[in-house]
């Protein structure tokens, strides 16, 4: 049982494969390179947003890779969501986990691999993160209930298509500061206006009215061998950018492109 927030859920279903499938979790860092299903297992989030209830990814930090086992089989036999579980998350841990769903649902919709199904939970998704985030107070009844799907959706989101620029940037972000993926997703898309247009005015809309602070001017303290290192990390995830930009995506993006947004943050 995973019982936890995004990393112990991811863990957990990590777990559940490594009982039945020999040797380290690094050599199953991809799509589809599990061979058996593993055991029995159940999620519980305790904070929403990250979709991780849901996902068919169990995302893993490795000596080399940040990525996930993703497979058939990762995916929770069982979850229970509990809003009463979620009810004295920090208001800030609330809002950066929360935008993770913002984010899945919008980068779902916003590439190549974007299909109806994808479409069908993302706008369900958008809207419930509206209601909650621009529409009514965390104390109303149902606010935690209406986020806790949100996740749910967004996460669903993405079995059917693919993160992107925003996510890519946030793996490095994550695999060489060591930055929680929700509040580095948050960092990232803040600077991204050029690439996700009036969600990120939507999303700057959210940050104001929940008076959250977003930190900016980060990249003046990170030096070149920390940029070029953030930038490998996002540059070797090539399934987001064949979605943000399609199959010809190194055509338009090297590691100075990369860069330059890092240095925006
Ligand atoms: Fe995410």
């Amino acid at each position: 049982m995973g019982i936890g927030g995004g990393n112990v859920m991811d863990v957990a279903k990590a777990l559940s494969l490594m009982f039945t499938n020999e040797g380290s979790s690094v050599q199953y860092q991809g799509l589809n390179l599990i061979k058996k299903p593993g055991i029995y297992h159940c999620g519980v989030p305790t904070i929403s947003g990250t979709g991780a209830e849901v996902s068919m990814t169990a995302v893993l930090t490795g000596p080399v890779k940040k990525l996930g086992l993703k497979c058939d089989w990762t995916v929770f036999d069982q979850i229970v969501l509990d809003p009463d579980l979620i009810a004295t998350v920090p208001n800030d841990q609330w809002f950066y986990t929360g935008m993770d769903t913002y984010i899945h649902s919008v980068e779902a919709i916003t590439g190549t691999k974007k299909n109806t199904f994808a479409e069908a939970y993302s706008e369900k998704s958008l809207e419930l993160c509206r209601e909650v985030y621009l529409k009514r107070e965390r104390s109303e009844p149902k606010s935690d209930e209406l986020l806790m799907v949100a996740s749910y959706m967004g996460g669903l989101s993405l079995t059917y298509s693919e993160v992107g620029v925003c996510h890519a940037l946030s793996y490095g972000l994550g695999k060489v500061l060591e930055m929680h993926h929700c509040f580095a997703n948050c960092v990232a898309f803040n600077q991204l206006e050029d690439v996700y247009g009036e969600y990120v005015q939507e999303f700057k809309h959210m940050v104001k009215e929940r008076g959250i602070h977003i930190p900016a001017n980060l990249a003046k303290d990170w030096d070149e061998a920390t940029l070029d290192a953030m930038a490998e990390v996002a540059y070797n995830l090539p399934h987001m950018w064949d979605h943000a930009f399609g199959p010809d995506w190194q055509k338009v993006l090297d590691r100075e492109r990369i860069k330059g947004w890092y240095r925006r943050m």
